[in-house]
């Protein structure tokens, strides 16, 4: 008799979720799915108001990345306005992002994906959090707390300390960087390069140590996707959207936010409120599965496999030796982990060339302009990868219709094949170790998706695994 194994909720990654791995009668692993299973229909509570509200509004989707859905909801405010926020305004809100990718990679790398990097796939379930990394790592710890409260500072100089920072709005920000914050960031701006760099050099060794996991979370060849600057450099805010294949070549042509529907499609699953969008260009507009070409990787990864530099002297020469060491697109979805320490080095080090530019902050601080155009498209790079939001209004600037594209959706179809392929390699029969649900798991949490963006719902999730046969017959249940 088949039967079902079913982890739920997935926990240490944001939001609610249930992964189910079905074996056949002879125990092999058959099929796995990762279904979404929270809902609220944002889109629809946001018709009707005043796309001036929408920043603020759209942060609320989310109590993790607040700050992406401010940033991009702007910049769709922008393009409704048909205005380019000022130079000064660019370069708060991009320090702002800056502050956003530190804060959450260091919390995804640092307190949700070292304890079982560091303290091993099987370790005793009990200690393998960010507490057992304390007692038995405490170095790295500390480094990942400071660097992450480094980020939220900037992010507070910048927006203030509320917890949804609608600071950011059509044509600009509201206001200006907290000139005392400036002197205590840059202060212990140092510090924290020197703490990226050295959580960057110890890479290498998590890599040696995990064999197994490198081959099989989530190795395969797909398209990548996300922002890269005009002159091909790393970039997270503004810029042209490209496609790479596995080889790094271009797939088409780069373009701009608005044009996204030309490439990207959508295909919605009875099975999951997640909907999965496929690269339209490699399958002329038809519906892909898990195994398709159309399947594509955004974030840490696939930025830094976009990048043909990272533009900073300390994130270049990690790009370098990823390089060297993993190839010009490394494959596997274990290196998002990588990816994200050379992100953390940039962002600490272009934090750090804003901190000490003298014009930071200087001149108009946001473009005033009527509604210009009645469909806006913002773009942005979340921590966790692009994020669209697509307005349309009336010609008083009120909400038609809203479409958001989130990270954890753009990577939904490479999580499925990633819990495929990590079920194949550790699962044998149905009598599982808790140390194979356990990398099923971080095999999702390598993308660190946000779930409570990806269903606009925000939940908190109960930490409980359950194990079940396929007549739903409880088979094992894990509480952490
Ligand atoms: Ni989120």
């Amino acid at each position: 008799m088949p039967r079902t194994l079913l982890i739920d909720p997935v926990t240490r990654i944001e939001g609610h979720a249930k992964i189910t791995v079905r074996l056949d009668d002879a125990g092999a692993v058959q099929d796995t799915r990762f279904h979404v299973t929270e809902f609220r229909g944002f889109e629809a509570f946001c018709r009707g108001r005043s796309v001036y509200e929408m920043p603020a509004l759209t942060a609320r989707t989310c109590g993790i990345c607040p700050v992406s859905h401010v940033l991009t909801g702007a910049k769709a405010g922008d393009a409704v306005l048909g205005v380019e926020p000022p130079p000064a305004a660019r370069a708060l809100r991009r320090m702002m992002n800056l502050g956003q990718i530190l804060q959450s990679h260091s919390l995804s790398f640092f307190h949700l994906s070292a304890p079982d990097l560091l303290l091993g796939f099987d370790s005793a379930p009990g200690a393998r959090n960010v507490f057992g990394l304390i007692d038995a790592e405490p170095e790295i710890a500390r480094r990942g707390i400071r660097m992450r409260r480094f980020g939220q500072e900037v992010i507070a100089a910048l927006g203030g300390r509320k917890i949804h920072p609608a600071w950011a709005v059509p044509g600009g920000v509201l206001g200006n960087i907290d000139p005392e914050a400036v002197e205590r960031l840059r202060a212990e701006h140092e510090t924290i390069v020197h703490d990226a760099k050295w959580a960057w050099a110890r890479y290498g060794e998590l890599v040696d140590a995990h064999p197994a996991e490198v081959a099989a979370f989530g190795d395969f060849p797909s398209l990548f996707f996300g922002i890269v600057s005009p002159d091909g450099a790393w970039e997270h805010h503004d810029g042209l959207l490209r496609f790479i294949d596995a080889e790094g070549n271009r797939v088409g042509e780069d373009f701009p936010a608005e044009r996204y529907a030309e490439f990207i499609g959508e295909v919605a699953d009875a099975d999951t409120y997640l909907k999965s969008p496929y690269h339209l260009g490699a399958q002329g507009g038809a519906p892909v599965g898990p195994q398709a070409p159309g399947t594509y990787r955004v974030g840490p990864l696939a930025r830094v496999n976009l990048a043909e530099r990272m533009g900073t002297p300390l994130a270049d020469a990690a790009l370098a030796d990823f390089r060297g060491e993993f190839g010009r697109v490394p494959l596997g979805s274990f290196h998002y982990h990588g990816a994200r320490l050379i992100e953390i080095l940039a962002c600490a080090e272009q934090l750090g060339e804003l901190l000490n530019d003298p014009e930071l902050g200087s001149g108009p601080l946001r473009a005033e302009a009527g509604i210009n155009r009645l469909r806006g498209v913002g773009v942005s790079e979340a921590p966790r990868g692009t994020l669209f939001h697509d307005y349309r209004v009336d010609e008083d600037g009120r909400i038609t219709g809203v479409r958001m594209i989130i990270a954890t959706g753009h990577n939904n179809l490479a999580m499925n094949r990633t819990i495929g392929q990590i079920a194949e390699a550790f699962v044998k029969g149905p009598d599982v170790a808790e140390g194979a649900l356990n990398r099923i798991e971080a095999g999702i949490r390598a993308y660190d998706p946000c779930l409570s963006c990806s269903t606009h719902a925000v939940g908190q999730m109960p930490l409980v695994l359950r194990v079940e046969a396929a007549d739903g017959t409880l088979l094992r249940e894990l509480a952490r």
